[in-house]
């Protein structure tokens, strides 16, 4: 344990104990929504999916897609757009990502597909072999060209898609409180389940990373 003024300061048996006890962060999920309405229902998925995130982990919203630019291959170098830099960086951090999108017109919204495409290739900072998940909130059998094409998508992309964390949880509108959070048991169980595939699925990859 360091000191903010003395540095190292040895631990008393107690405060190793507790230590032992107290689960920090081991890892981080990134949650990245495909819709940029007000009172969204997929961004309502993922403000949920982050209260409800296993002590051993931390999740973050990624909030910057209304502002990336049109995905241009010649944009895609150094030194590279702010927003994009700031994207690549979440990335970069993240051991995971859940996502969460509407259909429009029986694909992803193209903002979505936007922000995607900055994460195809070798770049650093891309989703390959990220683990990753989805919850599609639509009604049942709804939104079913969307999650095709994010399947499609992130297969180029290379991710490292993880059945048990994609998923529907259907949502009506009005299992949506006003704090813009879903309490309905049923579907919070749902939405659980895949944050903590998502959890297994990094501890599963490290291990495997650590026997080679
Ligand atoms: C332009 C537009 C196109 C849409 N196309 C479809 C569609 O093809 N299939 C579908 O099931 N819903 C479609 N919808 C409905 C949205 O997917 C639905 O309202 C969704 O809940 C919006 O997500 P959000 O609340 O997170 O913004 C469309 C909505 C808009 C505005």
């Amino acid at each position: 344990m360091r000191h903010p003024d003395v540095g190292e300061v040895p631990r008393s048996p107690t405060e190793i104990d507790m230590a032992d006890q107290i689960p920090s962060p081991s890892c981080s999920i990134l949650l990245i929504g495909g819709s940029l309405r007000a009172n969204s229902v997929n961004t309502a998925v993922l403000q949920t999916a982050r209260t409800l995130i296993p002590a051993n982990a931390e999740a973050g919203i990624y909030a910057g897609l209304s502002g990336l630019p049109h995905f241009n291959p010649d944009l895609d170098r150094d030194p590279l757009l702010q927003a994009v830099g700031r994207l690549r960086a979440e990335l970069r951090r993240a051991d995971a990502v859940l996502f969460s999108t509407p259909e429009y017109a029986g694909s992803l919204p193209g903002s979505f597909k936007n922000l995607l495409d900055w994460t195809i290739g070798g770049v650093d900072g891309s989703l390959y072999r990220v683990p990753v998940g989805w919850v599609n909130p639509a009604a049942h059998g709804r939104a079913k060209g969307a999650y095709d094409a994010l399947h499609t998508v992130l297969t180029m992309a290379g991710a490292d898609i993880w059945p048990p964390a994609c998923i529907a949880a259907p949502v009506p509108r009005d299992a949506i409180g006003a704090d813009g959070l879903i309490a309905d048991a049923a579907i919070t169980d749902v939405i659980r389940g895949a944050v903590k595939a998502l959890v297994d699925r990094i501890a599963e990859r490290r291990r495997e990373s650590k026997a080679l």
